[in-house]
């Protein structure tokens, strides 16, 4: 049994999907979740940045005493997961290879779609992962820049969003792909209008419920999953503006978000991960 919380973090509220479906999958067990809304979205900066901000995160959560670490989002699993994996003394799960697992398991004419940020696509880890399942798989993969924006705006529905993912969307269609992969946190809340605009035969996957689940197995693997005696406890931390994390936060995942802290930018990170060495971390 172990009482430290389980830490989550996203460039911004996209990784509350995810959450969402630890928080339903392991009912008692606590969460730090930290949204680096100062600095998302990710998806148009560097991939060394991206991995030094996942460095980063990764070791403050550490330093705060998470039992393991959620990257919940893509493009910080693509740019940066074997490096926190290696830096880190905690079990860290990213989202790119549940997501491409299921997608493989889901496919009948092995025709994949993936959409994700630009560094998730340019990065090519879902290709990747998913070629390393099924090396025959054809997969077709679309960077949808500002369908993140919109996310963050609370956009979710109307005219705006469906002509944005019709213009994504349309070429993937075309090219008859039957299951198409939301290599986005923030994707799942669009489901809605990418749901629709693909049709009901096109499976959407989502990575959220493969890696809670994953979070389970973890935790009951090394004996720690906590004890439903006492209630767990949610703490929501932002790195930019509280008021609209706060808000966004309720939208997106509901009244569990009472309050959001606010952290000051750079991180204060222990001996473990100190500044001057971020830049120092070598590409795999
Ligand atoms: N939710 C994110 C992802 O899964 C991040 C989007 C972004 O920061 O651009 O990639």
């Amino acid at each position: 049994m172990n009482d430290a919380p389980i830490g989550v973090f996203d460039s911004g509220v996209g990784g509350l999907t995810v959450v969402r479906a630890i928080m339903s999958r392991l009912p008692h067990e606590s969460i730090i979740y930290f949204g680096d809304n100062a600095r998302g979205p990710y998806g148009p900066r560097p991939i060394q940045e991206v991995r030094d901000f996942a460095l980063e995160i990764s070791g403050f959560l550490e330093d705060l005493g998470v039992k393991i670490i959620v990257i919940a989002c893509n493009s910080a699993t693509s740019a940066g997961l074997l490096e926190v994996q290696r830096r880190c003394r905690v079990p860290v799960l990213g989202v790119v290879e549940p997501g491409a697992r299921g997608a493989v398991q889901a496919t009948r004419n092995r025709r994949i779609g993936v959409i994700g940020t630009v560094v998730t696509i340019r990065s090519r880890a879902y290709l990747r992962a998913i070629r390393a399942l099924d090396a025959g798989a054809t997969v077709i993969s679309r960077a949808c820049p500002t369908l993140v924006d919109f996310v963050e705006r609370g956009e979710v529905e109307g005219p705006r969003v469906e002509a944005e993912v019709a213009k994504y969307l349309s070429p993937l269609k075309k090219r008859g792909v039957d299951t198409l992969v939301l290599g986005c946190t923030h994707y799942p809340l669009l489901r809605g209008v990418i749901g629709r605009f693909m049709g009901q035969e096109v499976r959407l996957i989502s990575s959220d419920e493969e890696v809670a689940r994953e979070v389970e197995e973890n935790l009951r693997r090394r004996g720690y999953l906590r004890a439903s005696d006492t209630p767990p406890n949610y703490r929501f931390m932002c790195s930019g503006d509280v008021g609209q994390a706060v808000s966004l936060g309720r939208f997106f995942l509901g009244p569990e978000v009472e309050e959001v802290e606010r952290v000051e930018l750079p991180l204060a990170s222990s001996g473990s991960f100190p500044k001057g060495h971020l830049s120092e971390v070598s590409c795999p």
